[in-house]
C-alpha cells in the first residue's frame, strides 16, 4: 500500500526530521507548519534528496486550515493513511492565577484541538481504507506536573488520553494510535548539547545519559511505531532516563 503521511510541525526539529526520515523510505510526504518558509525549506530538500513532499502552510489549531491541509493532501497524492500530530508550542510560563485566558486557549488551541481536527477528518477515512497509523507528540511534561507550565502540561497529558482512546476505539479497523514522550530534544522548543547556559547544564547533570537527543533519534521513534501494527496506544518515552529519578521538576 502506497504511504501517504501528514507531519504538523514539520517545519523544524522533530517533525522535519521526521519528515525527511518517512519521505527517505519512499512515503508522500505533506510537510504542514505554520512557517510557510520552513515548510516549503524542507520540502525542498526532500525533493532534492530524491523524495516525494509537499509543503503545506497551516495553522493546526484552526479547522478551516487543517480541513485545507488534508484536501490539499488528498488532492495531491491521495488520502493519507499516516498521521503525525506534532506541532506543539511551550508556555506560558508562569503560575495558574497568572495564566490568562488567551494563553490558555493559545496552547490548547495548538497543542490539542489540532489532535482532534486531524483525527475528527481522518479517522473515517483510514476506516474504509482498513489502515491507518496515528503518532501524537506528547511529552515527559505529559506524565507529571511541572510548575509554570500548566497550560502545556495539561494539554500533554491530553494529548495521552487521546492516544488511548482512539487506539481503543479505532484498533478493530487496521488503525493504530501511539504517543511520543520526548524528554528534552536540540530543537528551538528543547535545549542544546553544546550550550553552556545554567538550564541546560542542570538538564545535563540530571540526564543520566548526560546528553540531549537529536531530533532524529525522535524520527527513528516515529518510524518505528508507523511500521509495528501490534504497537496500539504505547506511550513511548525517549528521555535518556531523567523520569527515571525524582527531582526532574527542578529542572
Ligand atoms: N524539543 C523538546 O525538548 C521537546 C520535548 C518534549 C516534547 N516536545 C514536543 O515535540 C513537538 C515538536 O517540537 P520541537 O521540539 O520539534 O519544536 P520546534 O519549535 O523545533 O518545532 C515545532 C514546529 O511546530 C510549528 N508550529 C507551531 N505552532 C503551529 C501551528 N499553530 N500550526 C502549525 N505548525 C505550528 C512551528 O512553526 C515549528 O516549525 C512539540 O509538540 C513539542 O511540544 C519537544
Amino acid at each position: 500500500m502506497e504511504r501517504i503521511a501528514i507531519v504538523t510541525g514539520a517545519g523544524n526539529g522533530i517533525g522535519a526530521a521526521t519528515a525527511k526520515k518517512f519521505a527517505a523510505l519512499g512515503m508522500k510526504v505533506a510537510v504542514v507548519d505554520v512557517l510557510k518558509d520552513s515548510a516549503e525549506r524542507v520540502t525542498n530538500e526532500i525533493i532534492a534528496a530524491g523524495g516525494q513532499a509537499i509543503a503545506i502552510s497551516c495553522d493546526v489549531s484552526i479547522k478551516k486550515d487543517v480541513e485545507h491541509c488534508i484536501e490539499t493532501v488528498e488532492q495531491t497524492f491521495g488520502v493519507p493513511n499516516i498521521l503525525i500530530n506534532n506541532a506543539g508550542i511551550g508556555g506560558p510560563f508562569h503560575r495558574v492565577d497568572e495564566v490568562t485566558e488567551e494563553e490558555f486557549d493559545l496552547v490548547f488551541g495548538v497543542n490539542i484541538k489540532s489532535v482532534y481536527l486531524f483525527a475528527h477528518n481522518l479517522l473515517p477515512k483510514m476506516k474504509n481504507m482498513g489502515f491507518g497509523r496515528i503518532v501524537n507528540t506528547s511529552s515527559i511534561q505529559g506524565l507529571y506536573g511541572s510548575p509554570g507550565s500548566s497550560s502545556y502540561v495539561a494539554t500533554k497529558h491530553a494529548v495521552i488520553g487521546y492516544t488511548k482512546t482512539i487506539a481503543a476505539e479505532w484498533g478493530q479497523y487496521g488503525i493504530t494510535c501511539n504517543a511520543v514522550c520526548p524528554g528534552y530534544v536540540q530543537t528551538a522548543m528543547g535545549a542544546q548539547d553544546d550550550a553552556v547556559d545554567d538550564y541546560t547544564k542542570k538538564v545535563l547533570s540530571m540526564t543520566p545519559t548526560h546528553s540531549i537527543a537529536s531530533p532524529e533519534e525522535l524520527a527513528d521513534m516515529m518510524v518505528f511505531l508507523v511500521e509495528q501494527p501490534y504497537m496500539n496506544g504505547s506511550v513511548n518515552v525517549m528521555d535518556g532516563g531523567i523520569t527515571c529519578h525524582v527531582g526532574i521538576m527542578d529542572v
